[in-house]
């Protein structure tokens, strides 16, 4: 598998989110996506898997253009797994939820083999016991859980994971990225993953793009990317980096943004 993104750019009405964003993803590969809030991530995610139609540019999927391809070919291709699961009034059971994934093969009607790919796409996020529940019954550790099964009951070769460890705990966070990290290595995918927490982004991923308002800013190794330079010109907050095991450790300096509790107190003393 590989996939080209070359040269990407849309635009919402007149304002250019994506200023030509160019990367490689390869086999078992996870590609991390980071950038402050803004900075394209979701957008980028949205244009790769053509729900937004790129303005100009390519996807190229083993050399294929993916935005010459039907919209089931594309779901063959490309699991996404927005942030949060979207609940409606009628909610889906977590089994319906899944077999959805089921969408580009499904003809007239679910197959056996269908209904078997479900079960075993909830097998292997540990969620069967979920299966006749609600979605709007469970947590968002479990909702994030039943939007991987059903990418997975896609057969998708490459998810597309938006910021799937917001709203966890430190202990759903790390699971959700390992198990992330297991469909990589274990099923054979890619994943391309927009995400917030940088020392998380650098324990998982085997590379980072770095966005600042639709451009890239750097891409690599998360150790290349991830500098005390680069942190406080994108984000503009001070760092200190540790590199422990090849692993990029990164602690938020305090007095980053003069807004540390001392800082508060007399600014608030001032203004009364
Ligand atoms: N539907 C939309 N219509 C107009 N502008 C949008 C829309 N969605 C996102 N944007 C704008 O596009 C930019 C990038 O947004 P987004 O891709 O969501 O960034 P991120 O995921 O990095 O936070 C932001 O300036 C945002 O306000
Ligand atoms: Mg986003």
């Amino acid at each position: 598998m590989q996939l080209i993104v070359d040269g990407l750019r849309f635009s919402y009405q007149s304002s250019e989110v994506l200023k030509g964003v160019s990367f490689e993803l390869n086999d078992h590969e996870i590609l991390g996506v980071i950038g402050p809030n803004g900075s394209g991530k979701t957008t980028l995610l949205k244009c790769i898997n053509m729900v937004l139609k790129p303005k100009q540019g390519l996807v190229l999927f083993d050399g294929n253009d993916v935005k010459r391809m039907e919209r089931l070919d594309v779901a063959k291709i490309f699991g996404y797994v927005p942030q949060n699961a979207q609940l409606t009034f009628d909610t889906p059971t977590v089994f319906e939820c899944v077999l959805m994934g089921r969408r580009p093969y499904v003809s007239w009607r679910c197959s056996p083999e269908d209904f078997e790919k479900t079960w075993s796409a909830l097998a292997a996020l540990g969620i069967e016991r979920f299966a006749m529940r609600r979605l709007s019954e469970l947590s968002s550790g479990e909702q994030q859980k039943v939007l991987i099964a059903r990418a997975l009951a896609q057969e998708a070769k490459v998810l597309l994971l938006d910021e799937p460890t917001s709203n966890l705990d430190i202990k759903h966070q790390l699971e959700v990225m390992n198990i992330m990290k297991d469909l990589v290595i274990f099923k054979g995918l890619s994943a391309i993953v927009a995400i917030h927490d940088l020392n998380l982004a650098s324990i998982y991923c085997d590379k980072l793009l770095l966005l600042r308002e639709g451009e890239v800013v750097a891409v690599g190794k998360p150790k290349d990317v991830l500098t005390v330079e680069r942190i406080k010109d994108v984000y503009g907050v001070d760092v200190d980096i540790e590199i422990k095991d090849d692993r990029v450790c990164i602690t938020v300096l305090p007095n980053s943004l003069n807004c540390s509790p001392s800082n508060l107190i007399s600014v608030n003393r001032k203004k009364a």
